[in-house]
């Protein structure tokens, strides 16, 4: 128990990919949307399919990047987790297959278990994605639905081909699978241009499309959405009315001034990123030289190689040393996957990720022991 509330409270935090918003940004869309507050406080402020500005701005942004769309298409959600829970819980049914990637984001993971779904997984490796896996498993298991992040994929970074995601979204077309593809990431491209929507590379009928502002902006803004045919968006809005009956205006008007300052804050975000990123291959090479990895041309986290299956007792030794992180296992659909491997991501400081290095190393020198219980409280982002 000691050690729960003894090191945790101080630990640095690599077990959440999550960057903060410059504090400037913060202040001037908050005054910007302070006057805006009187005329909406005088209406009943509910908005089940996301505040019109917003679902306008969002569909706009879509067009912008090549794929185009209406305000109808667009449903407001509390982040990109809700609009998953939301699709699974309207398009789900317990023992549907659903196609997942392997290793993928922890918590669509979990959301896919407690909706009771039947995972069938297509393998995401350093080099990225095998199309002919994704087109046969397709084919022979016809899975219900398929959650795909193409853009950045988190744990691994990669970035899936144009050539493979249009096969893929002819594939998913013959075998009758709604697609959710997870475009949290897209805007994160540090090296290569910005990709274009998934959608936009052929017949997008049965196509999903989540979206986040958390890593471009804020996580704590919990403001995300989904793009899918209108008719759809209706039923969403139906089953996101059984739920929270709609998001905070506030936190809609904000991420709309947000949202309409992108253009100024996602390059300095994107530099960053890329100082964080050297700054912490720099402190890995320099203090843990056995740990391997591949440079990801975008995204928030390196997919470390640590060149044994020690994961989880590292990630365990790694807290008594006052650095919170996740084994790879975590991101694996299965148990016993992923323990050579650690998602680390490079959303703090350079000089906070050089001492979580240094503490890194200092637990590893330690030595792990293999059959400990895992005490941590899990929890990602
Ligand atoms: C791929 C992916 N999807 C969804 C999320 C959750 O995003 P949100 O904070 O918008 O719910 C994250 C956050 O880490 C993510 O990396």
């Amino acid at each position: 128990m000691t050690r729960l509330l003894g090191p945790v409270d101080t630990a640095i935090d690599l077990a959440r990919a999550a960057p903060g918003l410059p504090e400037q940004a913060l202040a001037d869309a908050l005054a910007q949307v302070a006057p805006q507050l009187a005329a909406h406080a005088r209406t009943p402020g509910y908005h089940p399919y996301g505040l019109p500005e917003l679902r306008a701005a969002v569909a706009e942004r879509f067009t912008r990047r090549g794929l185009a769309t209406l305000p109808e298409q667009i449903l407001v959600t509390s982040g990109a987790q809700h609009a998953l829970s939301l699709v699974l819980g309207l398009l789900g049914r317990p023992g549907d297959r659903v196609m997942v990637e392997n290793p993928s984001y922890a918590n669509a993971l979990d959301a896919m278990r407690r909706a009771r779904l039947r995972t069938v997984s297509v393998p995401v490796t350093d080099t990225g994605w095998d199309v002919e896996i994704v087109e046969s498993t397709l084919r022979q298991t016809v899975p219900q639905l398929g959650y795909l992040i193409p853009d950045f994929h988190n744990p691994t970074g990669c970035l899936m081909p144009d050539d493979e995601r249009a096969r893929i979204l002819r594939a998913a077309q013959r075998s009758g699978t709604w697609l959710i593809v997870d475009e949290t990431l897209a805007e994160l491209a540090l090296d290569v241009p910005p990709p274009l929507p998934f959608a936009s590379h052929g017949a997008s009928g049965q196509v999903i499309t989540v979206g986040s502002m958390s890593k471009t902006h804020w996580g704590g803004l919990r403001i995300g959405w989904l793009r899918a045919p209108a008719k759809l968006v209706t039923e969403l809005a139906g089953q996101r009315v059984a739920t929270d009956m709609g998001g905070s205006v506030i936190d809609q008007l904000l991420a709309l001034e947000l949202l309409e300052r992108a253009g100024d804050l996602l390059p300095a975000r994107l530099e960053q990123a890329r100082v964080q990123r050297a700054a912490l291959a720099d402190a890995l090479a320099e203090h843990i030289p056995q740990w391997t990895w591949r440079s990801p041309p975008g995204g928030l986290s390196l997919w470390v190689d640590l060149g044994e299956p020690i994961g989880s007792a590292f990630a365990e030794k790694a807290l008594d040393h006052g650095v919170r992180i996740e084994s790879g296992a975590y991101f694996a659909t299965d148990p016993g996957l992923f323990e050579q491997r650690l998602r680390i991501p490079f959303t703090t400081s350079p000089d906070t990720l050089h001492e979580a290095v240094q503490r890194m190393a200092a637990a590893l020198a330690q030595g792990l022991s293999p059959s400990s219980v895992d005490r941590r409280p899990h929890w990602v982002a």
